[in-house]
C-alpha cells in the first residue's frame, strides 16, 4: 500500500481534484429525486392554479437540467484527472520495476523466471493501475451515494429505516461471504497466468528446437494443460461472482416493494406525499447499488492486492551483487583466482569449482580446457561477477572484483558468451553494441580481426543488412564471429571467449587467433576451447578435471607431465585423423 501511495505522490493534486469532481457529480445525482420529487408534489399535484404549477414545473425543470449538466461536468472531469493519474503511475511503476528487472542478479532472475517477470511488468501492473483509477472515483462515488442516500431517505420518512436495517445486513453478508471465497483466488490466477507466459515464451524464442525435434503435439498439450488450469481457476472465481448480482438484486427488489408498501401506508395516513415516495424509491436504489458497487470494488481489490504482492517483490529485490566502492579502476587486466570455490545458489551447495588458483597475464593468452559440464563457463562468469565466488577471491590488477564500481568492471571486460545473442538491426549496428561512439573504421577494424569482414562483404548491404531477430538470418559461425566483433570494439582490457569459435573451422580460428595477437598486443585473453586445435596455440593452458585445475603449462609441458591432456590430445588426434592436430 505505502509503494502505491510513493507513486500517486507526483500526481497528488489530480489525485486531489478526481474525487474532489466526483463529489460535484454525486451531489447532483442526490439532489435529482427531491427536485423530481417536487414537480410532483408541487407542480403536478400542487394547490395553485393550473399556470402557476405549469411555471413551477418548467422551473424545477430547468434547474433539474442545469443541475444535471453540472453533475455531467464534473463526471467528466473526474475521468479525466483519474485516468491521468492511473496512466502515469502505471508507467512510472512499470519503468521503476523494468529498471529493477534489469539489475537483479542473474540468481535472482532464474529464481523468478522470465514468463513470471513478464506477467509482472504487464498483466499485474495493469490490474494495480485500473484499482488506482477506480479507487479514486468510485470510493468516493458509492461512498457518498451510500451514506447521502441514507440521510436523504431518512429525511423523507424515518419509517424508511426499518427497510435499512433489514436489507443492508443482508446485502452486505452476502457481498462479505462471496468475497472471502474469490479473493484467494486471484493470486492463483495470476500464478496460473505466470505459467502460460512461461510456456509460450520458451517455445516462441525455441521454436526452431520444436519443430527439429517434432516436438509440437507435446508442447501444444503442455500449453493447453496450462492454459485450461487458467480457465479453470477462471471459472471458479466468475461462478461466485455470478451469483453474486442476482441476489443482490433480489434483496433490491424486494427493498422497493417494501418502501412502496411503508410509503403507500404513509401517503394514506396523510404523513406523506406521493412524490416523496418516488424519491424514497430511487434513494434505497442508489443505497443498495452502492453495495453493489462494493461487493465489485472488493473484486478489484482483491485482485489489484495480489498483483500488488507480486510487483512488490519484484520491486524490493535487492540485486545480491552490487557495487564495490573502493573507486579502483584497471589498468593492466591481470586475472587472478586465489582458492575460489563456488557453487550455485539455490541448489543444495555441492561445488562445481574447487580451490582455484589461476593467474592470466596481460598479453598473453589463456586457454581453459576441459570436459563438457567441468564448469569453465562457471569459472570465467566469476571475473565480470554474473555470480560471486562462494570461497577465495578473484582479483583484477591486485584488486578483488567485489570492490569495483560494477561498471567500472564490465566496461573493462568483453564477454563472448557462449550461446551467441545478437539482436534485431543492422550488423553496423549489433557489433556497436560494444561501443555506441566507435566509427565506421573502427567498426570495420573489429570485424576484420574477428574474421567477419568477408562474409559481411559478401551480403548485398554490407554493414546495413538487417539481421532478424536473435541473429537466425545468420549461420552459426557467422553468429559468433559478429559476437567476437562487438566484443573487441569495446576495446577491453581483458577479454573472454567462451568456446566462441566452435562453430568457426580450424584455418578461420587460426587467422583470428594470429590477428588478436597482433592487433590486441595488451590484451588479457582467456580462451575456454573443447579442442585441443584451439588451445595449442595459448601462452597457457589450464585443464580443468573433477571441479579444479589439474594441470598448467604450455602445450609442450602438459603434453610431458599431464595425463589427463595426453588422453584428451590423442582421443581428438583419433577423431580428426591427426591431420589438423600437431
Ligand atoms: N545457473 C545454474 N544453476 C545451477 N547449476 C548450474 C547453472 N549453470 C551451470 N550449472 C551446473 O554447473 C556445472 C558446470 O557448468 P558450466 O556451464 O560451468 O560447464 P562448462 O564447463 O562450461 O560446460 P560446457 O563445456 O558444456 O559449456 C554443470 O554441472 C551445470 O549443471
Ligand atoms: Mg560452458
Amino acid at each position: 500500500m505505502s509503494k502505491i501511495f510513493k507513486y500517486l505522490k507526483p500526481y497528488w493534486l489530480f489525485a486531489l481534484l478526481c474525487p474532489l469532481s466526483m463529489i460535484l457529480e454525486v451531489s447532483m445525482d442526490l439532489i435529482q429525486p427531491q427536485l423530481m420529487s417536487n414537480i410532483v408534489d408541487n407542480g403536478i399535484l400542487g394547490s395553485g392554479a393550473l399556470d402557476e404549477n405549469l411555471q413551477y414545473v418548467l422551473r424545477t425543470g430547468i434547474l433539474m437540467l442545469g443541475f444535471s449538466l453540472l453533475g455531467c461536468a464534473g463526471g467528466i472531469a473526474s475521468a479525466a484527472f483519474g485516468t491521468t493519474v492511473a496512466q502515469k503511475f502505471g508507467n512510472d511503476m512499470r519503468k521503476d520495476t523494468f529498471d529493477k528487472v534489469m539489475h537483479l542478479s542473474f540468481q535472482q532472475t532464474d529464481k523468478f523466471t522470465t514468463g513470471s517477470l513478464v506477467t509482472r511488468l504487464t498483466n499485474d501492473i495493469t490490474a494495480i493501475q485500473q484499482f488506482v483509477a477506480m479507487s479514486l472515483r468510485m470510493f468516493v462515488r458509492t461512498g457518498m451515494q451510500f451514506l447521502g442516500g441514507i440521510a436523504c431517505l431518512l429525511t423523507l420518512n424515518v419509517n424508511f429505516g426499518l427497510v435499512l436495517i433489514i436489507s443492508l445486513p443482508v446485502q452486505l453478508t452476502v457481498v462479505a461471504l462471496i468475497m472471502k471465497r474469490a479473493a484467494p483466488l486471484f493470486g492463483v490466477v495470476q500464478n496460473k497466468l505466470d505459467k502460460v507466459n512461461s510456456i509460450v515464451q520458451e517455445n516462441v524464442t525455441g521454436a526452431r528446437v520444436v519443430k527439429a525435434f517434432t516436438r509440437e503435439e507435446y508442447e501444444i498439450d503442455r500449453f493447453g494443460n496450462a492454459n485450461s488450469e487458467l480457465m479453470e481457476t477462471n471459472m471458479k472465481v466468475q461462478k461466485l461472482l455470478a451469483i453474486l448480482n442476482p441476489i443482490l438484486m433480489v434483496v433490491m427488489n424486494a427493498s422497493v416493494m417494501a418502501i412502496i408498501l411503508i410509503g403507500g401506508l404513509q401517503v394514506e395516513a396523510k404523513a406523506m406525499e406521493v412524490g416523496s415516495v418516488m424519491a424514497a424509491v430511487t434513494y434505497i436504489t442508489q443505497i443498495l447499488m452502492s453495495v453493489m458497487m462494493v461487493g465489485m470494488m472488493f473484486q478489484q481489490v482483491s485482485r489489484a492486492m495480489a498483483s500488488a504482492k507480486r510487483v512488490k517483490e519484484v520491486l524490493d529485490t535487492e540485486p545480491v551483487i552490487f557495487d564495490g566502492n573502493s573507486g579502483a579502476k584497471i589498468t593492466e587486466g591481470k586475472v587472478e583466482f586465489k582458492n575460489v570455490s563456488f557453487a550455485y545458489p539455490n541448489t543444495s551447495g555441492k561445488p562445481v569449482l574447487k580451490n582455484i588458483n589461476l593467474t592470466a597475464q596481460p598479453g598473453q593468452m589463456l586457454a581453459i580446457l576441459g570436459s563438457t559440464g567441468c564448469g569453465k563457463t562457471s569459472l570465467v562468469n566469476l571475473i565480470p561477477r554474473f555470480y560471486d565466488c562462494t570461497d577465495g577471491e578473484v582479483l583484477i590488477d591486485g584488486v578483488n572484483v567485489k570492490d569495483y564500481k560494477l561498471d567500472d568492471l564490465r566496461s573493462n571486460i568483453g564477454v563472448v558468451l557462449q550461446k551467441s545473442e545478437l539482436f534485431s538491426g543492422t550488423v553496423a549496428e549489433n557489433i556497436r553494441w560494444g561501443d555506441d561512439n566507435a566509427s565506421d573504421d573502427e567498426v570495420k577494424l573489429a570485424a576484420q580481426t574477428a574474421q567477419a569482414e568477408e562474409f559481411i562483404q559478401g551480403f548485398t548491404d554490407g554493414y546495413d543488412t538487417m539481421i532478424s531477430e536473435k541473429g537466425a538470418s545468420l549461420s552459426g559461425g557467422q553468429k559468433q564471429r559478429m559476437s567476437i566483433a562487438r566484443a573487441i570494439l569495446k576495446k577491453p582490457k581483458i577479454l573472454i571467449f567462451d568456446d566462441s569459435t566452435s562453430a568457426l573451422d580450424l584455418s578461420t580460428e587460426a587467422k583470428l587467433h594470429a590477428a588478436l595477437r597482433e592487433r590486441l598486443t595488451d590484451v588479457t585473453v582467456i580462451m575456454i576451447a573443447q579442442r585441443i586445435a584451439s588451445v595449442m596455440r595459448a601462452d597457457k593452458i589450464a585443464v580443468i578435471d573433477k571441479s579444479t585445475i589439474c594441470a598448467f603449462g604450455t602445450h609442450a609441458e602438459l603434453m610431458q607431465t599431464s595425463k589427463v591432456y595426453r588422453d584428451i590430445y590423442y582421443s581428438q588426434m583419433k577423431e580428426e585423423g591427426g591431420a589438423s592436430v600437431g
